[in-house]
């Protein structure tokens, strides 16, 4: 396949596109970001890397961090982390609370924020000595084979200033007995994987394992199961990009996972990683340019699951 040749096409075709659509404003530090800005990185599972326009650029990974912490808690708890969060898509925006009241505090999936913070509860319960935080980021740094990988102390700052509706649902969900630990030390492990900043070619090598069976395929190392990794894959293509989730695998078909940065992880099971970052978002605020260059991509190279 002549990968780079078809980054190169995407890359003009997407050009009309970049900046429409609206830049995450609820903090300062992402509202600062180039709504015109793009980058894109293929890693397949040979270890070969293709990039197009800014794939060197950090940018805040936001909820797609979300995919690191579920992987990391599935390893500590197996299924019986399915007993606190569900596996459904939610139908609702990414911090909605409603539906948790009616569901006794469980969240329906890992990926809106509840489910998430649930998540980051499991890895503060078995983290010894190291935080939650260092977890976290040391995971994110081994996958990428990336030392440069940083929390960006300023957005994880702004995170916890403008953090209320996240304490919301934090504490909403300690008095359902859903969490386990100290809301405010959970919250503080959750700002800090938001604020987790990669370029998209960290990002997709550090998904690499998630199309290759949970193995790493450049250092052979198991970072998942290949059960635990059908079931992120799952819970990305179903409820990857909030209540525009249909609509994604409608139009790309694969499994992917987006933030609010303008960032989007796409896996292709046995073939590659995709990472694509702009930073406008759509009404769900999933990258607008990002999945149009990933439905392109999906349609240029027929890597479409469906
Ligand atoms: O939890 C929050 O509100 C932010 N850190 C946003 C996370 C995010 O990326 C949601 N999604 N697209």
């Amino acid at each position: 396949m002549k990968w780079q040749k078809i980054l190169n096409e995407i890359r003009q075709e997407i050009q009309p596109e970049l900046g429409n659509g609206k830049v995450a404003n609820y903090i300062p530090a992402l509202s600062e970001a180039d709504p015109k800005a793009f980058g894109m990185a293929v890693v397949t599972t040979d270890g070969e890397i293709f990039t197009a326009g800014n794939a060197t650029e950090p940018f805040s990974i936001q909820s797609i961090s979300k995919v690191l912490t579920l992987t990391l808690a599935l390893g500590f708890e197996n299924e019986n982390l399915f007993e606190r969060v569900g596996r459904e898509p939610s139908g609702s925006a990414f911090n909605s609370i409603v539906q948790l009241e009616q569901e006794g505090g469980i969240p329906r999936n890992p990926f809106i924020n509840a489910g998430a913070i649930v998540v980051t509860d499991t890895i503060i319960t078995h983290c010894n000595r190291q935080s939650g935080a260092d977890l976290i980021l040391d995971l994110a740094r081994k996958l990428s084979c990336s030392g440069r990988v940083r929390v960006d102390d300023e957005v994880a700052r702004s995170e916890a200033l403008w953090g209320n509706r996240n304490r919301s649902l934090a504490y909403f969900m300690k008095s359902f007995g859903v969490l386990k630990n100290d809301p405010e030390e959970v919250l503080q492990a959750y700002f800090c994987q938001c604020a987790l900043e990669m370029t998209c070619t960290e990002l997709a090598r550090a998904g690499l394992y998630l199309a290759n069976d949970g193995v790493d395929p450049v250092s052979g190392e198991q970072v998942a199961t290949h059960a635990h990794v059908n079931r992120i894959n799952a819970l990305m293509m179903t409820c990857g990009h909030y209540d525009m989730s249909g609509d994604f695998a409608f139009h790309v078909g694969l499994p992917g996972k987006s933030g609010v940065g303008g960032g989007i992880l796409a896996i292709v099971p046995g073939v590659c990683a995709v990472a694509v970052w702009s930073p406008a978002l759509n009404k769900a605020g999933n990258s607008l340019a990002g999945t149009l260059a990933l439905e392109l991509f999906s349609e240029k190279t027929s890597l479409n699951l469906f």
